[in-house]
């Protein structure tokens, strides 16, 4: 049977949008019964600038403070040196590294160019080689940048084959603002694929414009086999009308199930964690 891995970030690119602070018990809890849902890899943390987002300043108390499972890698953003010497100090056991296929979207979410991003990822690489902690890079606007427009197909494929000689043991491929479609993903996996084999990519959409299942299942003709999604859809709160962020993790599982692909996922602790989600959300006014 032919198996396909949901990487869960809904603490980590879920939480990080919702305006309300949720208090740190909250998030341990959610990322307690997503340790219990059979997930690999779970984002838990982020290691930014507590005043570029608020929201994830408590993140090594939430990695203190969780009960880790077995077999589950806790997995940590990290922008630069600083970030990284937080995460590895909060044990996390991977972290990620991020960067922008436009200049746009780089400028306004680390401040820096494209180059002076990956700048900034050296020696987080080579800190992270010596500790012996995986890296994972994210490569945002794959298709669309919401300051630059259409991103070239060449732009994404250079930066995921940077990020890849530079150590990433696999590359997420994020349509950060939920903009792409099974036509415009193809067209950039087509040019990705010649430099990153599919075994080393992952998808990671948005749903803003309902087509992130559509996109998903375009990448799985192309080979990807990892996609990332938020539980509950956390990110804009498919609960709050109007809104709404990462594809929801339950809403792919029960996808994926019924196309017979295998998850490796309990669908009533997933549904419980879902339901937690909502309640966070709820607390939002
Ligand atoms: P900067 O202002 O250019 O940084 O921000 P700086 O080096 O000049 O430092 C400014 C201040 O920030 C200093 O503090 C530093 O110590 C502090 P001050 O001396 O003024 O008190 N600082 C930090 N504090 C905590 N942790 C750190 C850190 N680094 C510096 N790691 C920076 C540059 C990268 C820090 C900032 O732009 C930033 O934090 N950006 C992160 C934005 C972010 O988290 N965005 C969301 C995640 S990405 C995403 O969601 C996309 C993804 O899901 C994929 C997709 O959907 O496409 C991954
Ligand atoms: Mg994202």
């Amino acid at each position: 049977m032919s198996r396909v891995e949901i990487f869960e970030v809904g603490p980590r690119d879920g939480l990080q949008n919702e305006q309300r602070f949720i208090p740190t018990g909250d998030k341990v809890a959610l990322v307690d019964c997503l340790s219990r849902v059979g997930f690999k890899r779970l984002e838990v943390a982020s290691f930014v600038s507590p005043r570029w987002v608020p929201q994830m300043a408590d993140s090594a108390e939430v990695l203190r403070q969780i009960a880790r499972a077995p077999g589950v890698r806790y997995a940590a953003l990290t922008p630069n040196q600083k970030g990284f010497d937080a995460a590895l100090a909060a044990r996390a056991d991977e972290v990620a590294i991020f960067a922008s296929a436009s200049e746009g979207f780089s400028r306004a979410n680390l401040n820096c160019s494209v180059a002076e991003s990956l700048q900034r990822f050296v020696p987080v690489m080579a800190a992270a080689s010596a500790a012996g902690i995986p890296v994972r890079g994210y490569v945002s606007c794959v298709t669309e940048c919401p300051y630059d427009g259409p991103t070239p197909p060449a732009a994404v494929a250079r930066l995921a084959a940077d990020l890849r000689d530079m150590g990433c043991y696999e590359i997420s491929l994020g349509d950060t603002i939920g903009r792409a479609t099974p036509d415009s993903v193809a067209a950039m996996l087509r040019v990705v694929l010649q430099e990153v084999p599919a075994a080393q990519l992952a998808g990671h959409f948005h749903d803003t414009g309902g087509m992130a299942l559509a996109n998903i299942e375009a990448s799985l003709e192309f080979g990807l086999r990892v996609f990332d999604a938020a539980v509950g859809g956390l990110g804009g709160c498919p609960y709050a009308p109007g809104a709404s962020g990462n594809v929801a993790t339950e809403v792919v599982h029960e996808w994926l199930t019924g196309m017979g692909w295998q998850t490796g996922l309990d669908r009533d602790v997933l549904a419980q964690a879902a339901a937690m989600a909502r309640d966070l959300c709820k607390g939002e006014s």
